[in-house]
C-alpha cells in the first residue's frame, strides 16, 4: 500500500478536500495561534475569507501587522475581520495574560486553532523551567485552551454547535515510540524535560504526541462532563515553511506541499459541518481531512490522563493555577 502511506505522510498525494466546500463562517470568531506565518497564515486566510473574524495570537506585533497588510491587500473586505493578541507560548504568565485579554474583549469564540510551534530546536528550558518544545507546542496551548474554555463553552451553548479546539500534531509523533532508549511518559517534569538525544527530534515528537493525546483527552472529558467543547488533532502534511530552520531538511522543501494545502486539514477540522455530522471528535486527521489511526501511544488512555494531570500540576506550581 505505498501510495496511501506516502499520502498520509506528506500530503503530496492527498486528495478529497475542496476548501470551497466549507460553508460561510460569517458571525463566527476563531483564534489561530501563530496565525501570521506558514500554515497558520493560510488557516487565517481560509477562515477570514469564509466570513469569520480571526484573532491572530502571536508573539511579535510587527509580523502580524505585516501579515494583516498582506491579507487586506489581497482582499480589502478582510480588514475588519482580523485582529491581534500578543501570545508568547514560552511564558505561562504571558499565556494567561493573552487569554485574559481575549476574554475581556470577546463575547464569543467558536474555535481555537493551536497552530504555533517549533521543531527540532536546541535543548533549552523556558523561564518556567520547562523544555521549550514541550512548552511552546503543547503546555502553553493547554493553558491557553483552559483559560478560554468558559468562552468556548458559552459560545457552544448559544450556537447549539460544539466549539472546536484544533491541535496541530505531526507525523513526527511516531518517532518517540520507535526511539529505542526511552518511552513516552508524562508522570513528572523530569519526564518531559528529558534531553533524549541532541538533534531535538524526539523532543519534537514528544510535543506532537502530546497534541494528539490532548485532543483525545479533551474529547473524552467532554463526553463524561457534558461539555460542548470538542477537539481534533491534525497532521498538516510536509509543508514548506520556516519550521525547518533548525534542521538540515530545508533542502527537501521543494518536494513539500505549500502552506495553502498545508492548511486544508486545519480548515476542515475548524469549520466543516461534516466533522459534527460524522461525530469524529477526538480524531487525528492526515492530508487531507482524513481520519487516521495513530500509534499505540497516541491511543493510550493512561498517557493522555497522565499528560493532562501533569499540565495541571505544572501550571499550579509555576503560575498558581489556571
Ligand atoms: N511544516 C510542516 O511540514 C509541518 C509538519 C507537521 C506539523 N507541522 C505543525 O504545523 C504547525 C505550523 O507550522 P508551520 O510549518 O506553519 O511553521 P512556521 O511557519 O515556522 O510557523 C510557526 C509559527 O509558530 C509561532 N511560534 C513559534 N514560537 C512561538 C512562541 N514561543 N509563541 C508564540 N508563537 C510561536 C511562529 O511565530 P514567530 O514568527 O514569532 O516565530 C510562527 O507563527 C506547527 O505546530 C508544526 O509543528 C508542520
Amino acid at each position: 500500500m505505498p501510495i496511501p502511506v506516502v499520502s498520509d505522510i506528506s500530503g503530496n498525494c492527498g486528495t478529497g478536500f475542496d476548501p470551497a466546500s466549507i460553508p460561510s463562517q460569517q458571525g463566527k470568531v476563531f483564534i489561530v495561534t501563530g496565525g501570521h506565518a506558514g500554515i497558520g497564515l493560510a488557516t487565517t486566510r481560509f477562515l477570514s475569507s469564509s466570513g469569520a473574524r480571526v484573532i491572530i495570537a502571536s508573539r511579535t506585533q510587527t509580523k502580524v501587522d505585516e501579515a494583516i497588510k498582506q491579507l487586506v491587500t489581497e482582499d480589502a473586505s478582510l480588514s475588519d475581520r482580523l485582529s491581534y493578541v500578543k501570545l508568547d507560548l514560552s511564558s505561562l504568565k504571558q499565556v494567561k495574560a493573552a487569554a485574559e485579554e481575549v476574554v475581556s474583549k470577546e463575547g464569543r469564540l467558536d474555535g481555537l486553532v493551536n497552530n504555533a510551534g517549533v521543531m527540532a530546536a536546541p535543548y533549552e528550558l523556558t523561564e518556567d523551567g520547562i523544555e521549550s518544545q514541550f512548552q511552546v507546542n503543547h503546555l502553553g496551548h493547554w493553558l491557553f485552551t483552559q483559560k478560554l474554555m468558559p468562552l468556548l463553552e458559552k459560545t457552544a451553548e448559544t450556537t447549539g454547535h460544539p466549539s472546536r479546539v484544533i491541535n496541530l500534531s505531526s507525523f513526527a509523533h511516531n518517532f518517540i515510540s520507535a526511539y529505542p532508549l526511552a518511552s513516552p511518559s508524562f508522570t513528572s517534569l523530569a519526564d518531559v524535560n528529558r534531553t533524549f538525544e541532541p538533534t531535538g527530534w524526539i523532543r519534537y515528537s514528544q510535543a506532537k504526541l502530546s497534541a494528539i493525546l490532548f485532543s483525545r483527552e479533551l474529547n473524552r472529558r467532554a463526553e463524561t462532563s457534558g461539555s460542548k467543547v470538542r477537539s481534533l488533532s491534525v497532521h498538516p502534511g510536509f509543508v514548506r515553511s520556516d519550521l525547518y530552520k533548525h534542521t538540515s531538511l530545508s533542502v527537501l522543501q521543494r518536494a513539500f506541499i505549500g502552506p495553502e494545502e498545508g492548511a486544508y486539514s486545519s480548515f476542515y477540522a475548524a469549520a466543516s459541518p461534516e466533522v459534527e455530522e460524522k461525530g469524529i471528535w477526538g480524531a487525528y486527521l492526515v492530508p487531507f481531512a482524513k481520519v487516521k489511526q495513530t500509534t499505540k501511544a497516541g491511543d493510550d488512555a493512561k498517557l493522555a490522563t497522565d499528560l493532562w494531570d501533569l499540565c495541571g500540576r505544572l501550571v499550579e506550581e509555576k503560575v498558581g493555577g489556571i
